[in-house]
């Protein structure tokens, strides 16, 4: 083992357990001994809130860090100190074409380095693994923490072994392999993967992010929700719809509601979370529209939104119960209806949203279709990905470039054409 525990911040006690309630020193461990219970980061609220202030974030850069008192490192951030501080679009043309009045964008799809919201667990989870004295890191993924853990693990000068299942999206692997890091294309699911990198973890004493280093690692996604929550002028909406995998981010952004009211930044939070799913790989929404406490895992997931086709989420149940105590409700959608939404989002917004995104969206469209999500009410979709890592999944839905002689004459007959709308 190359770990070991140092010294706490001020405002971090250690971990507990999210069942039990044990407590634990601050170290590389994500279950209970007890009950074998997820452990999470256990803060000292009140030193917090004696510290940190509305004005005195607002006096930092806009980055996930300057909400730092609320994430679990000892000291600066020694890794991805630049995430965060994403765009918030207000998102009328969409707004309009999917009939509701007020609508937002949370656009982690230009996040910094690696294009996705991963890159704030990842910036976290790295930042500890230097505190704890690891030297190699890795993590079992679906494409978007491979590319952000082998990123910033280059820029951090740590040694990375990044697991994914070997039929992802080439433009993900490419993304991995780009920054030197060690990949391995496992045969089988993400849930294999997993299973395999916990006995990696345990057997070379790495630090994986999304496994031994989870507790610190899932709080990072906090910080979409602290984000939404200042950028709407320091209140939460009335809708929030979140894509999930592990569904750990869903349960993130209310905590970073709740914690926000618990420091007195904000209003109780009067905000509707939705799970969004794709439904090749549903077991978090089917759980929640079966009135069920407990996921089905999906054995085989069949979906072009790889990047959530995690078939037995770590989180499910926390995730479940956070949509049920907040009102919200989950659903999941088709292949055609993602990629469809993905064309959508594009060529009202001008963003370019991978799959995940597109399963937002079209979630969101069926929600408001249903009258879940009244049209007259504030909805925030949280976009968490770039499209131009999923360029396949959405290539058989748009139209191909009309190819001309370079002459007027040619041209002019296709004006009419290219009137219509650009989706077939
Ligand atoms: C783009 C994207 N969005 C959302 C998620 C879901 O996150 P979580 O696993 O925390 O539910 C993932 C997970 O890999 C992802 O890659």
């Amino acid at each position: 083992m190359d770990n070991g525990p140092k010294a706490m911040s001020t405002f971090v006690r250690g971990l507990k357990c999210r069942l039990c309630g044990k407590t634990y020193a601050g170290e590389a461990l994500n279950f209970c001994t007890e009950d074998f219970g997820p452990l999470e980061v256990d803060y000292d609220y009140e030193s917090i809130g004696e510290s940190l202030s509305r004005s005195k974030i607002e006096l930092r850069p806009f980055t996930m860090w300057r909400y730092r008192e609320l994430l679990p490192i000892d000291g600066e951030p020694t890794v991805g100190s630049q995430v965060g501080g994403t765009p918030l679009v207000k998102a009328n043309r969409l707004a309009e074409a999917i009939g509701v009045e007020n609508l937002w964008l949370k656009n982690d799809a230009v996040n910094f380095p690696t294009l996705s919201f991963k890159d704030r667990v990842v910036s976290v989870a790295l930042s500890k693994a230097r505190e704890l004295g690891f030297k190699t890191v890795g993590c079992a993924s679906t494409g978007n923490l491979a590319n952000s853990v082998a990123a910033n693990s280059a820029a951090a000068g740590l040694e990375a072994y990044i697991f994914v299942p070997s039929d992802l999206e080439q433009t993900k692997i490419l993304g991995t392999s780009i920054y030197g890091a060690k990949v391995i294309g496992v045969t089988g699911t993400y849930d294999q993967v997993n299973r395999l990198c916990t006995q990696v973890a345990f057997k070379y004493g790495w630090g994986f992010v999304n496994i031994n280093l989870r507790a610190y690692y899932a709080e990072g996604s906090k910080s979409v929700g602290f984000e939404i929550a200042e950028q709407l002028g320091w209140r939460t909406p009335q809708h929030v719809v979140v894509p999930m995998a592990g569904g750990s981010l869903i349960g993130k952004i209310q905590k970073a509601f709740n914690e926000l009211h618990q420091l007195g930044m904000i209003a109780k939070p009067a905000c509707k979370i939705y799970g969004a799913q794709p439904a090749g790989c549903n077991p978090i929404s089917d759980m929640v529209k079966n009135g069920r406490e407990q996921h089905r895992p999906v054995r085989k997931p069949n979906t072009i939104a790889k990047s959530l086709a995690i078939g037995d989420p770590a989180d499910g149940f926390f995730a479940g119960k956070v949509i049920r105590d907040s009102g919200g409700w989950a659903e999941d959608v088709t292949d055609e209806e993602i990629a469809e939404s993905m064309a959508l989002l594009g060529r009202t917004e001008g963003i370019f949203a991978e799959t995940a995104g597109g399963v937002t969206l079209a979630v969101a469209r069926k929600l408001i279709e249903q009258g879940r999500i009244p049209r007259d009410e504030e909805i925030v979709l949280c976009i968490t990905g770039n499209g131009l890592k999923t360029q396949d999944a959405v290539a058989g839905y748009l139209e191909r470039p009309m190819i001309i002689k370079p002459s007027l004459e040619e041209f002019e007959p296709m004006v009419e054409g290219y009137r219509e709308p650009a989706l077939v």
